[in-house]
């Protein structure tokens, strides 16, 4: 696919920049440009914008140092000065344009009333839901339970270079009640599946509370300082075109109208991970500005997405453990693929715990000289 015209020249990009300004109230002489935001916005930029799914983690020891002084992982999740301190930890080692708030998709039900525990080597654990579980749910409690979430948010802000793009994020309704009804993660999420078929009504008001949950968490993360906001839709994988459009497409369309009416174009990344056929319908009808993209997907779906459509992802998080020239290889190759519209660098799913830093380092360098 071709650049569209108007991206070809860069005198007009440069113009059309000083044009939004006017429009959107910003001062005129304000330098700072926002490389990955500017993608979100449908920009393609000079510089290449990156960051990596889940960068703070423990990869690093530096955040299994503090993990261990925050005792537990959701203790971590709520202490602004120790979330704030992850992550900026993979900001102060690798060239990177983005932050992303250090929390977790599960601090909503947590925030809702139903406990969740991370135990370590056994990922997440909560009391799996039923019927009567779903409307004993406090969404009045949300609010202050993620204050310190939101807190969060305007620490990392007032501390990182203006240049970086501070991501926000929620998981999407669908993935978070996979856990709610499951009560842990499973591969096929059959618990969450069978819930939804038998008791469609009662997963709906579970859906509606996680919408309505997930509008207002993520505009007070935009109002206390994130630049975009990106929902985690990790588990749209398994689902049949019926439930992919009643359970994925409808509550991310609703979050990000939602959002929209309170924050007008408000930056929006969409990541279902697994869409696979459903991902050019997903894109077209959820509004999403930039469509995160997993290894699975092909990079012919550039022929099919709408043009202008922004992209984020794709990287096999193994090519990273592994290393070497396969890495780098196929970095390029994402790289060209997305050449034609605004492309952001990043892992077709999260960084895992064994990945050696000096990869990451290498990857890094490698596009920096792309
Ligand atoms: O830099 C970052 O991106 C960190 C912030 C972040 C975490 N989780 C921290 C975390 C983000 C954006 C997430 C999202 C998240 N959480 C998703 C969606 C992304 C994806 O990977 O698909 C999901 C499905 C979860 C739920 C979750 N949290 C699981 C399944 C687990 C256990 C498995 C694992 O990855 O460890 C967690 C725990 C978790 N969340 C850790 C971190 C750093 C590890 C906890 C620890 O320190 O022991």
């Amino acid at each position: 696919m071709g650049k569209p015209e108007f991206l070809q020249n860069t005198a007009m990009i440069i113009q059309m920049k000083s044009l939004d300004s006017l429009v959107e109230g910003r001062p005129i002489d304000n330098p700072v440009v926002k490389p990955l935001l500017e993608a979100v916005l449908g920009r393609r930029t000079q510089r290449l914008p990156i960051w990596i799914m889940r960068q703070a983690g423990r990869y690093l020891p530096e955040y299994r140092e503090t993990r261990t002084r925050a005792g537990n992982f959701l203790e971590l999740c709520y202490t602004p000065e120790l979330a704030t301190e992850v992550t900026l930890q993979p900001l102060r080692r690798f060239d990177l344009d983005a932050a992303i708030l250090f929390s977790d998709i599960l601090v909503v039900p947590d925030a809702l009333g139903q406990a969740v525990r991370f135990e370590t080597g056994e990922g997440p654990m909560l009391a799996p839901l039923d019927q009567s579980g779903i409307d004993a749910l406090e969404p009045a409690r949300a609010e202050a339970h993620l204050a310190p979430v939101i807190e969060t948010v305007r620490r990392i802000r007032a501390v990182i270079r203006p240049e970086t793009t501070l991501i926000g994020f929620c998981g999407s309704p669908w993935t978070v009640a996979t856990y709610m009804i499951g009560g842990r993660g499973s591969s096929d999420q059959a618990a969450a599946r069978l819930f939804s078929l038998r008791h469609p009504a009662a997963f709906q008001r579970l859906i509606d509370v996680l919408v309505e949950t997930s509008i207002g968490y993520l505009v007070r993360q935009l109002d206390a300082g994130a630049d975009v906001v990106q929902l985690f839709e990790s588990w749209a994988l398994n689902l049949d075109e019926l439930a992919f459009r009643q359970w994925v497409i409808a509550p991310n369309r609703r979050i990000v109208a939602g959002i929209r009416a309170m924050r007008p174009n408000a930056p929006i990344i969409g990541f279902p991970r697994g869409a696979a056929g459903m991902l050019p319908v997903y894109a077209a009808e959820t509004g999403v500005n930039v469509l995160g993209l997993d290894y699975g997907v092909p990079l012919a779906i550039d022929d099919v997405l709408p043009e202008g459509l922004g992209v984020q992802g794709n990287l096999d998080p193994l090519r990273l453990v592994a290393g070497g020239g396969q890495m780098l290889d196929r970095a390029r190759d994402i790289v060209a693929g997305f050449s034609g519209r605004p492309h952001i660098f990043n892992l077709g799913h999260g960084i895992v715990p064994d990945t050696p830093i000096a990869h990451l380092e290498a990857l890094i360098a490698h596009l920096r000289g792309l």
